[in-house]
């Protein structure tokens, strides 16, 4: 995958690791469409650097995803390279009552079912310009769950099968669409502010995945995630319980 010339897409490129991919992205001679729903922040990306295009939308909002992604594939034909980093992880006690499915639902749509719009809905524009990349972003705990956040590690969980499906779409139908599964490590952002130890910057995270693009990786496994991959082969049953 080579990044100088190409149109990206980065969601949740407003903060955290999205701000520094799309930085890093920039800095690498891409012209990057980021998207968030602060207008302050999308703002200070788009000051920061002419190759930064923001978009306003609102990723738990299905009908705003769907335009979204409609415009991008209108707007955007030379677009080669998606990352689906927008996320959020709400920690949550689920065994008195059906009181947070409405926090529930929102949460699937930002993590899950908004990945699976755009991904499905930008396939066909990548493909008919001669191929190019998509990367979701998962996470450590899309491998094992931790107790307090279910919505999150079961999204991320479903992420990560949902990536590998597509991957063997894309290639039996030969349309040189790569579909990569990038495994986060714990990064201080605002998402883990104030819990979780051992962090990584942003910086670190965003530049271990661009390496991963570049070096075409089907899975980009960040930072710890590797120790816990191979944890993982030796007993699954340890890995599980370190991550609990
Ligand atoms: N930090 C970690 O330790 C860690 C570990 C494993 C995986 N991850 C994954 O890495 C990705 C980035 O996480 P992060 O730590 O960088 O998070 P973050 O600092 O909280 O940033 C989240 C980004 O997502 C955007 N976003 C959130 N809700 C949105 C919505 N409803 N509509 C549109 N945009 C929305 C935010 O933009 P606005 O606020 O402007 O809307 C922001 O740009 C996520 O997928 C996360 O699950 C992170």
């Amino acid at each position: 995958m080579k990044l100088n010339g190409c149109t990206a897409l980065v969601t949740g490129g407003t903060a955290g690791i999205g701000r520094e991919l799309a930085r890093q992205l920039v800095e690498r001679g891409a012209r990057v469409v980021i998207t968030g729903r602060d207008r302050a922040r999308l703002d200070e990306m788009s000051a920061w650097h002419d190759s930064i295009i923001p978009c306003q939308v609102d990723l738990a909002v299905t009908t705003e995803v769907d335009r979204f992604v409609r415009e991008m594939a209108r707007d955007y034909p030379d677009l080669s390279l998606v990352i689906n980093n927008a996320g959020v992880q709400q920690e949550m006690e689920l065994v008195h009552g059906l009181d947070m499915m409405p926090v529930i639902r929102k949460e699937m749509a930002v993590n899950l079912d908004a990945v699976m719009a755009v991904t499905i809905g930008l396939i066909p524009g990548i493909a008919g310009q001669g191929g190019g990349m998509i990367v979701n972003i998962s996470s450590g705990l899309g491998v094992h769950p931790k107790a307090a956040s279910p919505a999150y590690c079961a999204a991320k969980a479903a992420l990560r099968s949902f990536t590998r499906s597509m991957r063997y779409q894309c290639e039996d139908a030969r349309n040189r669409v790569k579909m990569v599964d990038a495994i986060m490590t714990l990064v201080d952002t605002g998402m883990t502010a104030g819990r979780g130890t051992g962090k990584i910057s942003p910086a670190q995270a965003a530049a271990e995945v661009i390496d991963g693009i570049t070096a075409n990786h089907n899975e980009i496994w960040v930072g710890k995630t590797r120790l816990l991959r191979r944890l993982n082969r030796l007993s699954p049953w340890l890995a599980a319980r370190i991550m609990r």
